[in-house]
């Protein structure tokens, strides 16, 4: 009763500030597109641009004379291939198709064998569904059908037809089959059968050729696609961040040293012996190739303050790296991080840019992935649609540290860690706020403490809290982490001082607050916790290819 009053309460205050924090969905600031209720989605889809592209596309001449060609002067122009999905991802399933060509190149899911055909189904990854292919013993390369098993690659020419199966609208008889690369039935490891996500992870090389992870792939890709769309219609330069970097952003101490140091010339490997060292037995950096310390960044933001300096609002989007050892379904030791920077911007402006393109990415997916996400729907995490068009269509909850605090003891429940203020909030407290106060919305708690918060936080006036923000989502708990940065040189150095952190290595950093220094805040969302988000696949090693975590770097 009480958790369900406080909740109540919180969520209350919060809707009644929501209109004048949030920008409403219609006059966002950061929305590219026009925001209008989803479309219907069939309409907009991209197969169906796509097929239309390539039912145009009729092949493009050489551009060279042909003598040059044959001499092996030019490879010639590229031209897109026609894919499954260019045929079937229309809103007809392919009907327009019939009567024509096509020659589908793809891996054989099944084979089955009737008494007077045999049904291939074919898959070439562009999406879900499968090309039924139909042979018959007329069928150019017959004899080739014990070899058509589970895993082989196939070149398939024929005519489309319309299926007499329940299953699908359109299929290809087939005039004609080219066996490109045989595989062992025996001992190819994806069967018919569901296999484990903890199988599958011992064979991240093949899994993608399950529906599930060829699902996540082309989700993934479609997230990164809308990720750069809205930030480039909304005016932010994409920036390249080092990778390695001599500085830690977090400051919390989980960085991977680079360092050729320990060169493996030797026979067995490197001699401890071999290792330089100082005279009071420490590592020499010196003598290592970056003459110092040198790790792989946990974050790009140090680096994206830089050219938001200058370019205004700048993104970043690449690989980051923790050694954290957090065997969690939410940790990875290597993860990519998207940290857009806005010059002249606030703590407000930047939860609003962040609730428009969590919106902006989810409501890109619903359009244009939509047989992936029915998958997802289906097999995944049933509800997952009606759960993202929520998040599309409503305003985000916001709530202050100290409230969430306050609702969290309040709730009465018990919890694994102390709930206090000052203490972090943990994932259970994160969940607990999202899934169960208020009921699956995303949440933005803002001013945290300090003490629990990174050095370039922008301090409040309260001199005890900064101005962070963390967006927290149901299953997956912090998705997004930002701030306002302190753009103030004295706060700043003051602040290094307390931390004990050394001023000097800081030193370009703090030259941004020397040199036209301006309010700018920004924030970091981990990409594989939003491909969590909107699949619904509950852990974060089977959203990304080849996951690192502690114990394993496999493949
Ligand atoms: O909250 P974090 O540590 O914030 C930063 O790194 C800031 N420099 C971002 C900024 O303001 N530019 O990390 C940001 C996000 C988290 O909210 C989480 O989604 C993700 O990165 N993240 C991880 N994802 C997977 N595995 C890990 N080990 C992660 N650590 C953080
Ligand atoms: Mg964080």
């Amino acid at each position: 009763m009480a958790a369900a009053a406080a909740a109540a309460a919180a969520a209350t205050r919060l809707l009644r500030l929501a209109p004048r924090r949030l920008p409403s969905p219609k006059t966002c600031p950061f929305s590219a597109l026009p925001l209008r209720p989803p479309a219907p989605l069939a309409a907009t889809s991209r197969w169906r641009r796509f097929c239309a592209a390539a039912q145009d596309s009729a092949p493009a001449p050489p551009k060279t004379p042909a003598s040059a060609e044959a001499a092996g002067e030019t490879v010639g122009e590229f031209r897109r291939r026609t894919r499954v999905a260019d045929v079937k991802g229309g809103g007809d399933e392919g009907a327009a198709w019939v009567g024509r060509q096509l020659a589908v190149r793809g891996w054989v899911r099944t084979c089955r064998a009737q008494r007077t055909v045999t049904f291939v189904e074919v898959n070439d990854g562009s999406c879900l569904s499968n090309m039924q292919c139909v042979l018959t013993p007329d069928t150019e390369g017959y004899d080739q059908i014990d070899s058509i098993t589970t895993g082989a690659s196939v070149l398939v020419e024929g005519v489309i037809a319309s299926s007499q199966g329940g299953k699908q609208k359109v299929e290809l008889k087939v005039s004609k089959i080219t066996m490109i690369g045989e595989s062992d039935p025996t001992s190819f490891p994806i069967q018919k059968k569901r296999a484990s996500r903890e199988f599958l992870r011992t064979v991240a090389h093949l899994r993608p050729r399950t529906n599930t992870f060829g699902a996540m792939a082309r989700v993934r890709n479609a997230l990164a696609y809308a990720t750069h769309k809205f930030f480039q219609d909304n005016g932010f330069v994409w920036v390249s961040s080092p990778i390695i970097t001599a500085s830690d952003c977090e400051g919390a101490g989980e960085q991977f040293y680079v360092t050729t140091l320990l060169s493996n010339s030797a026979e067995g490997g490197c001699l401890v012996n071999n290792i330089p060292s100082t005279k009071d037995g420490r590592v020499d950096w010196s003598q290592d190739f970056f003459c110092k310390p040198a790790f792989l960044t946990v974050s790009g933001q140090l680096n994206g303050e830089t050219y938001a300096s200058a370019l205004s609002d700048i993104y970043t989007f690449g690989p980051t790296f923790r050694a954290e050892n957090s065997n969690t379904s939410r940790h990875l030791a290597e993860f990519w991080m998207i940290e857009p920077e806005l010059a002249f911007a606030d703590l407000n402006d930047d939860m609003a840019c962040a609730s428009s393109y969590l919106q902006y990415v989810v409501k890109y997916i619903l359009e244009n992935c939509k047989e992936d996400m029915d998958f997802f729907n289906t097999w995944i995490e049933k509800g997952i649609i009606d759960r993202l068009n929520d998040v599309v269509e409503k305003n985000f909850v916001h709530l202050s540290y100290s409230d969430a605090v306050e609702l969290l003891v309040g709730s009465k429940k018990k919890f694994e860690f102390p709930v206090k203020w000052g203490l972090d909030l943990q994932s259970e407290h994160e969940r607990y706020i999202t899934e169960v106060a208020f009921g699956g919305r995303p949440v933005i708690i803002r001013d945290y403490p300090k003490e629990i918060k990174a050095f370039y936080m922008r301090q409040n006036d309260d001199g005890k809290t900064v101005a962070a923000m963390d967006l927290l989502v149901p299953r997956v708990g912090e998705l997004i982490g930002g701030s306002q940065r302190e753009e103030r040189l004295d706060y700043l150095e003051a602040r290094l001082d307390e931390l004990n952190l050394n001023k000097d290595s800081y030193w370009w950093y703090l030259d941004l607050r020397r040199f036209g220094s301006v309010p700018h805040a920004g924030f970091g969302l981990g990409f594989e916790r939003l491909v969590q988000f909107v699949t619904g696949i509950d852990n974060i090693r089977d959203v990304i290819p080849f996951p690192r975590v502690p114990g394993s770097a496999e493949f």
